[in-house]
């Protein structure tokens, strides 16, 4: 089957000049769960917002699910491709949390009843139905941020972009906007999410890209991307710290290990590969 994400050579500049995309090609399959990381300002951003028409390629060409995105508009895009902003109070204008998951589906000229269904199935999915009739600058930023991926869910996109699903929120709102995003990639959508959590990539994503100024850096299974330290460092990037942990001992673990578990594993059987020679 066709990738449902198709980016050639894209580059843009914004208006002031500034090359912040340098050729970027990526092909994403269907039912994906893709991380994308990077430092601050490495072009993560400016990159998604290519996906969904919020941004227009300065050259270079970006399909998905086989249109040409530059000849899309935004609210077309939406059906197909929903963005998360990495910060809700930017996405959110609308007065009651009914309103803003409603606002897109009411543009779609819709039934009201249709509207309704989609808007209460959006607000179940991200766990908020009971407050859709609160103001949204009243709820928690855990919950602002689950009220904007309702918004998009409401427009029922096949791919989701979540940037930065878990900054800026405390441990509870973040494991449920984790266990939110793995429920969404479950259940048949493609995930593309912007994290700087290493261990988020390294237990839930299948696949990594790092971006360096506006370029690839490496690409590949949150295994293969943390198994080159000294180039995520080039990038001011580190593998999560238990896989630092296992390549400072690497006669122990010659392979990368990307959970506590997996280096208990490992180390149970070094220590019985021990006790066996202790024995002959
Ligand atoms: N509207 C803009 N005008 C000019 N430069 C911008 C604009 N938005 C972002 N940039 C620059 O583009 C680069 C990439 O930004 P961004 O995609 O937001 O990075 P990231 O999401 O990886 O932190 C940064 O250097 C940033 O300063
Ligand atoms: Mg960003």
């Amino acid at each position: 089957m066709a990738p449902i994400v198709e980016v050639n050579d894209l580059h843009h500049r914004y208006p002031n000049g500034f090359h912040a995309l340098r050729g970027i090609s990526v092909a994403i399959e269907r039912g994906e769960f893709l991380a994308i990381i990077g430092q601050n300002g490495s072009g993560k951003t400016t990159f998604v917002k290519h996906l969904n028409g919020l941004l227009r390629a300065t050259s270079g060409t970006v399909y998905v699910n086989g249109l040409d995105v530059s000849k899309r508009k935004v609210s077309e895009m939406a059906q197909t491709v929903g963005y998360c902003f990495q910060n809700p109070d930017h996405q959110i204008f609308c007065e009651t949390v009914y309103k803003e998951v409603s606002f897109g589906p009411q543009n779609l000229h819709l039934s009201q009843a249709e509207v309704d269904q989609r808007v209460e199935e959006a607000l179940v999915a991200v766990s908020l139905l009971d407050l859709k009739d609160r103001i949204p600058r009243e709820l928690s930023k855990g919950q602002r941020k689950r009220l904007a991926v309702a918004s998009v869910l409401s427009m029922r996109p096949e791919t989701l972009i979540i940037d930065e699903p878990t900054t800026g929120q405390d441990y509870r709102d973040g494991i449920e906007m984790l266990n939110l995003v793995q429920r969404l990639h479950e259940s048949g959508h493609t995930v593309l999410i912007i994290t700087h959590d290493m261990l988020l990539v390294a237990r839930y994503a299948k696949r990594v890209i790092a971006l360096r100024d506006g370029q690839i850096l490496l690409e590949g299974t949150p295994r293969e991307v943390f198994s080159s330290p000294d180039l995520l460092r080039s990038a001011f990037l580190a593998p999560p710290p238990i896989a630092s942990l296992a390549q400072a001992l690497p006669e122990f673990f010659p392979d990368t290990v990307l959970s506590v578990d997996e280096m208990v594993d490992q180390t149970l059987v070094v220590l019985r590969q021990h006790k066996e020679g202790m024995r002959s």
